[in-house]
């Protein structure tokens, strides 16, 4: 795999919003963000002059006020950009991004017949499920993102998993979560399997991003084959 594959993943909010889900972008100037309702999540360029990944034109961060108003947040995902002092941070939290490690590696996990797709009519039951398992940030519109797959036991939700941010080659994970009272039966393992065999049969690679607390999690991944690729720290800021 080229360096330039990978580099796609140092900002996979940016390089979502400028290819892949640009039908979902808004825009002011050189900030992106997602449609509300869609995702939080919003983009500025890396200065590029600039030798740290950190470094921002100061401009940039005023065109990121203009587009989401004053008082709302920044959620810049796991952008390292740091914005002007008075913008007041919101929350950070620690995470990693994982990747699959290669094109040619297999897909985990058969499927199984009792997973199904699930469309706009079952938002419902997936925000009920988002509530009570909290996997990370799902919104009304956030199935218009990819594809998202779920399991029902005796016709209730009972896990879910989809597809996210799209960086070119490749498709993030997302909203992987089992009901409390079905864990521990594969449900996640086999539903993360699915959207992979989906994502590298269509010749890009999966990725997903996970908070550096959630062990359970981390040893579902690993345990299905995916890699630590770097640590990043999730960031929202108040817009002043
Ligand atoms: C993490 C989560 C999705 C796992 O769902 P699940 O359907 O119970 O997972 P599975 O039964 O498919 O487990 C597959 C593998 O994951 C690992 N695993 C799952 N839960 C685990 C736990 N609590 N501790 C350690 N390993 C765990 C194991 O390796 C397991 O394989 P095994 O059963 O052969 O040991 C579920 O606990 C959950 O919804 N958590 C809250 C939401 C969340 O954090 N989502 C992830 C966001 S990145």
């Amino acid at each position: 795999m080229v360096d330039r594959d990978l580099a796609a993943l140092d900002d996979p909010v940016g390089q979502s919003l400028l290819g892949h889900h640009a039908p979902l972008a808004r825009r002011y100037g050189r900030a992106l963000g997602y449609l509300p309702d869609v995702a939080t999540f919003a983009a500025v360029p890396a200065d590029p002059d600039a030798a740290a990944p950190e470094a921002t034109d100061a401009t940039v961060w005023a065109d990121l006020a203009r587009l989401l108003g004053p008082g709302e947040l920044a959620d810049l995902f796991s952008s390292p950009a740091t914005p002007p002092p008075d913008w007041e941070p919101v929350f950070e939290l620690a995470g990693r991004q994982m990747i699959w490690p290669g094109t040619g590696r297999p897909a985990p996990a058969a499927t199984g017949a009792d997973v199904v797709e699930l469309g706009a009519d079952s938002v419902p039951e997936m925000l009920d499920l988002v509530e009570r398992t909290r996997p990370g940030p799902f919104w009304k519109r956030t199935v218009e993102l990819g594809t998202y797959l779920g399991i029902r036991h005796e016709g209730t939700l009972v896990a879910m998993a989809g597809e996210r941010l799209r960086p070119p080659g490749w498709t993030e994970i997302s909203a992987v979560c089992t009901a409390p009272e079905a864990r521990g039966r594969g449900h996640a393992a086999r539903l993360v399997g699915a959207l992979a065999a989906r994502v590298l049969a269509r010749g890009e690679r999966p990725f997903l991003h996970v908070a550096e607390a959630n062990t359970a999690a981390i040893a579902l991944y690993e345990g299905l084959g995916f890699k630590t690729r770097a640590a990043v720290t999730f960031r929202g800021f108040r817009v002043p």
